[in-house]
């Protein structure tokens, strides 16, 4: 994150905490997140797609009221993708027309519940859906506004970009082969729907523009030919999320105004080519505003050293508050931080206390040869996808999410307890 610095006894502050302070108030492990840095992000997003287009964050980085009201005060919209994010963006006041509710599979109780709140869009993933989606708001007496998700070929993934003729996963109408096209004749037919628009979302943790590139494109071929076909100009495109963030120092990320010039460029060239009036443009990036705003403390527990190996050093968490070094052979940079230390580099392997040899926090690192139990070591770049994805395996305790800003830290999630963990059992 942005504030963070090493003070002058070598005890590394965020948001003007100095860490030792936040691991004796609050705890380890725990997620801190750095709420000026989330509230820059958020605002360089939107300073960069400008008024004539809108951003949704994606609740499923991670969620909280808390984020929801800041999210509310910056002036983003929001993404859900469940019963259970849609809950939180309205206990938390997100007003409802700001509210996309995503899904490849939502059930009929979610989407009578978004119809009823009133949310602004509902994303559509398939035929039963936009039978399901018509009828439930015709019920209700209402006209829903949905966006038809479609899969535009292209599957972005991490430093790769495949093109791929058709794709072969769950997600979207594929616009190859007629679906998506088809999906819009139903859509427009159906009194419950109205029709705004098209969205296509090809990956996460992207770096390569000329995924996105071909994306809008595709996209705005599809608003053509739906032009010729019915007669009618859809007035919006979403072009998803995928913005990739640094996790150590090989990542070069984009930023937000690169994205949106980018893409306003190539949408605004096809529209003319095209003879179509732009379409409001709206973007989903979880992770490029959560990710690195946010930090994991870790307080070391054993330093085990294999001769000719490496050394394993264990921390008080792990796999339970973050998944992705497991699932995805995900990679982080770690670093000493409650002191300073002039001893050499010792290759080390960051572990977890789970029971299973996978749960490996970071991979390959280099940490000071005189690493000792009770050191705090910091996992950057945790804000997207580890609490959000955190488990009770093992029965862990799910960390806080703690909030800093001006030399003061407040809980927005807080630990789990027993009790919590308890009340679920019966009998
Ligand atoms: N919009 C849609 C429709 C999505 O499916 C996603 C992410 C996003 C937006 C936000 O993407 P982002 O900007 O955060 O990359 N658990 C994985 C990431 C899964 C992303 C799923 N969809 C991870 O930890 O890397």
């Amino acid at each position: 994150s942005r504030t963070v610095r090493r003070s002058a006894d070598g005890v590394v502050e965020v948001g003007g905490v100095p860490v030792t302070r936040l691991a004796e108030e609050f705890g380890t492990p725990g997620y801190y997140l750095d709420e000026v840095d989330f509230r820059e992000r958020c605002r360089a997003w939107v300073a960069a797609f400008g008024t004539d287009a809108d951003v949704f964050y994606a609740g499923k980085a991670f969620l909280s009221r808390a984020v929801v009201r800041w999210l509310h005060e910056e002036g983003l919209n929001l993404d859900v993708c469940s019963e259970g994010e849609l809950a939180t963006a309205l206990a938390a006041g997100m007003p409802a027309e700001r509210i996309a509710l995503h899904g490849n599979n939502k059930s009929v109780r979610e989407i009578e519940r978004a119809v009823r709140a009133g949310v602004g869009r509902i994303v559509l993933d398939s035929f039963q859906e936009i039978a399901r989606v018509a009828h439930v708001a015709q019920e209700l007496g209402v006209r829903q506004r949905v966006q038809i998700r479609v899969t535009v070929g292209v599957e972005a993934h991490t430093h790769e970009f495949i093109a791929t003729a058709h794709e072969d996963q769950k997600f979207g109408l594929a616009l190859a082969g007629g679906q998506a096209a088809e999906a819009v004749r139903r859509a427009l037919t159906l009194d419950g729907l109205e029709l705004i628009g098209i969205h296509s979302h090809i990956g996460s943790q992207i770096f390569d523009m000329a995924g996105f590139e071909v994306s809008a494109r595709r996209v705005v071929q599809l608003l053509a030919q739906i032009r010729d076909e019915h007669g009618v100009e859809l007035p919006e495109i979403d072009l998803g999320g995928g913005l990739g963030i640094a996790y150590t120092s090989d990542d070069d990320p984009r930023e937000p105004q690169e994205i949106a010039k980018a893409l306003k460029e190539i949408v605004g060239r096809e529209c003319e080519s095209a003879g179509l009036r732009s379409p409001r443009i709206s973007v989903e990036p979880g992770r490029a505003i959560v990710g690195p705003t946010a930090f994991t403390l870790y307080e070391v527990g054993t330093v085990k050293p294999l001769e000719g190996l490496r050394t394993y050093v264990s921390v008080d968490g792990g796999m339970s508050d973050n998944i992705r070094t497991a699932l995805y052979d995900a990679e982080y940079s770690v670093a000493l931080v409650s002191r300073t230390s002039d001893a050499g580099p010792m290759l080390s392997r960051v572990v977890g206390k789970h029971c299973e040899s996978g749960d490996i926090v970071v991979r390959d690192a280099f940490l000071p040869a005189d690493l000792a139990p009770g050191d705090l070591l910091a996992v950057p770049a945790t804000g997207a996808y580890c609490r959000s994805m955190a488990s009770n395996y093992n029965h862990a305790l799910r960390p806080p999410v703690v909030a800093v800003k001006d030399g003061e830290a407040r809980v927005i999630v807080r630990r789990e307890t027993e009790e919590d963990l308890l009340r679920l059992d019966v009998g």
